[in-house]
């Protein structure tokens, strides 16, 4: 099939790529032309593991094209993606200037019929101002289709192409087809391809990031209650998550959630329940939780160190908003510096992608290293922040060589508390018992 991929983001970029390669042909269009040039002599200007070789490989069979122009990208498309980004407007509600802006464009060049799908998040009743848009733009028929995606960054390509659903927000029997036709191939093993109506579609992406923000946090909590009464947050996980009905999933703690996705979400269905006068109040109350767990780390550190970080040095390790990514958005590594900073501490950082991102933020306000190592001589601790596979099974005779101190602020749990006893370190994770030096 012909599509025409809106937007090369992080969405658009594995969106069309993985369509390209099944043995569809995608043509994606940008309007920043320095980014398509570069995409256009095969350099991928994000990091997702599994996605460079499926990138350069369906480039260079000729299915997967970069162009700036909209009427080239569209002319030959069946399906057209809009993968363009919503980011929170002044008063927390999506923006959707690009989507609506885009649609009009399209509608002005279309010949021949088309879906247009959105695949961005955007609240519900989008599909309905989309549709509208090419009503009052074009006589041609425009079929709106509201297709929500699910990818996680760092396995992306895995979910595009093994999805555990498929949902699919239309009432166009004709679009239904072709969005089946197009889906078919990536849920051969079963999965469905859930068919609704565009509002349900809509609603379903918000509910389910909501959905899993909520249950992080509620962990998060259970966490820190954990600590108040002497349980061990490990313990309860498995006990819980071993019920099929609350699931072993998504129950890890740790310094809070992040990301792209997050945290807009949960922020923009608050907002759309207060605008139809519905007071979401469980959302409310995870944002705001999620706001202190990013930082708990910092407290337990102040608590330590009896309240005086001036002239201290610290190592920290991670700074991505979780490992496979260099995505630094709403990362808790962010907060963590700042306050770290505020308190007259300094920092050397270490992270496997995420380094240029935040030496762009914020400069030479900390130390980068090179390997984590490094970062942690004359350190007088380590904090970890992000649980990328490397700091699982460290050298401890490396760190404890270079640090000043023995002492390790862990905020995603990431040693056996017995092993931290036995190499002598004072050891402070998240929900479980402290371990002193
Ligand atoms: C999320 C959704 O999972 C995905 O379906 C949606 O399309 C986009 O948003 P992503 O933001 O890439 O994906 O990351 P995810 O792996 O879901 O993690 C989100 C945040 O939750 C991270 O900050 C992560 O560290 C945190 N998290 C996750 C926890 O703190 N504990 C957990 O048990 C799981």
């Amino acid at each position: 099939m012909k599509i025409a991929v809106v937007g090369t983001g992080y969405v658009g970029l594995v969106t069309g790529t993985c369509l390209a390669e099944t043995g569809n042909t995608v043509t994606c269009v940008d309007i920043n032309q320095e980014k398509v040039d570069k995409m256009q002599q095969g350099q991928i200007p994000i990091y997702e593991p599994g996605l460079e070789i499926l990138f350069h490989r369906t480039i260079e069979q000729g299915r997967l094209k970069f162009t700036t122009v909209l009427a080239e990208a569209i002319a030959d498309a069946k399906i057209i993606f809009l993968a363009l980004p919503t980011p929170p407007g002044a008063d927390g509600a999506a923006d959707l200037s690009f989507v609506l802006g885009a649609a009009k464009d399209i509608a002005k060049l279309v010949k021949d019929y088309k879906v247009v799908v959105t695949k961005s998040t955007v609240p519900v009743g989008t599909a309905d101002k989309v549709k509208k848009v090419f009503a009052e733009n074009t006589s041609i028929e425009v079929d709106v289709v509201s297709n929500p995606e699910f990818l996680r960054e760092g396995v992306a390509v895995e979910d595009f192409m093994k999805p555990d659903r498929v949902v699919v927000g239309t009432s166009s029997e004709k679009a239904k087809k072709l969005m089946e036709e197009l889906y078919n191939p990536y849920v051969r093993s079963g999965n469905p391809i859930i068919f609704m109506d565009e509002r349900s579609s809509e609603l379903t992406k918000y509910a389910a990031n909501s959905f899993l923000a909520t249950k992080i946090t509620f962990m998060n909590e259970v966490a820190n209650l954990c600590e108040l009464v002497g349980a061990d947050v490990d313990m309860v996980r498995k006990g819980i998550g071993s019920d099929a009905r609350i699931g072993k999933r998504f129950l890890f703690p740790g310094v809070g959630y992040g990301g792209s996705c997050f945290p807009k979400d949960v922020q923009a269905l608050a907002k759309s329940a207060a605008e139809v006068n519905y007071d979401f109040s469980i959302l409310n109350s995870v944002m705001a939780v999620n706001e202190k767990q990013k930082v708990v780390i910092v407290e337990k550190m102040r608590k330590y160190y009896k309240g005086d970080l001036k002239g201290k040095k610290f190592a920290l390790w991670g700074l991505a908003f979780k490992p496979e990514t260099d995505d630094i958005r709403e990362a808790p590594a962010l907060y963590i510096i700042d306050e770290l900073l505020k308190d007259g501490a300094s920092i050397v950082a270490y992270d496997p992608e995420a380094t240029a991102n935040v030496r762009k933020l914020k400069g030479d306000t900390i130390g980068y290293a090179k390997d984590p190592y490094e970062a942690l001589e004359g350190a007088d601790a380590l904090i970890i922040v992000t649980e990328w596979p490397l700091f699982r099974t460290p050298d401890f005779d490396r760190i404890e060589k270079n640090l000043k101190a023995k002492v390790i602020f862990d905020g995603r749990n990431l040693y056996d508390i017995q092993k931290m006893i036995d190499c002598g370190y004072y050891y402070n994770s998240i929900g479980r018992k402290v371990v002193e030096a």
